[in-house]
């Protein structure tokens, strides 16, 4: 099932919100949320999460190829929006300084960073192999399930 059309976008965001509601713990929510955006976008290659751990970035749920452990603070598109603490939208990864070939069919990449305590203890990150495969509107309902996540997601 994968939900083209925009429409269908605020369907993504009722089924994130029932799988927070069902597991909050982040392995499980995680883990399901990363299922969840795999299966209902067309065009991705990568869809999950890398967690602060330590002064840089972890790999933790995610849907796809084996990707990079480790990404240290400040590099690459995750390690950028981590660090700047904005979301990033690359329309062209290959015209992004520093990014992180994890797979070598990437092509655009969306990032946003996720809150806890008013710091940011993860990233949301998903990668396509179609150039400025990420719009605005996808920003947006994304950034909305990152937004449910830090109000329902238990740390610990
Ligand atoms: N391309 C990312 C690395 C993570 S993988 O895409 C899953 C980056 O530049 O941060």
């Amino acid at each position: 099932m994968k939900n083209e059309t925009t429409e269908k976008e605020p369907v993504m965001i009722r089924q994130a919100e029932e799988i927070l509601e069902e597991e909050p713990w982040y392995v499980s929510a995680m883990s399901s949320l990363s299922a969840l955006l795999m299966a209902s976008m067309a065009d991705l290659n990568w869809a999950g999460f890398y967690l602060v751990r330590e002064g840089r970035l972890v790999v933790g749920p995610f849907q796809g190829k084996p990707a990079c452990i480790h990404i240290p603070a400040g590099k690459g598109v995750c390690g950028t929006a981590a660090a700047q603490d904005r979301i990033q939208v690359v329309p062209d990864v290959h015209a992004f300084p520093g990014h992180i070939a994890c797979d070598s069919a990437s092509a655009s990449e969306i990032v946003i960073p996720i809150h806890r305590g008013g710091r940011v203890a993860a990233v949301l990150d998903m990668d396509s192999p179609v150039r400025a495969r990420f719009s605005e509107e996808d920003a947006a309902v994304l950034a909305e399930i990152v937004r449910r996540m830090e109000q329902k997601i238990l740390w610990d």
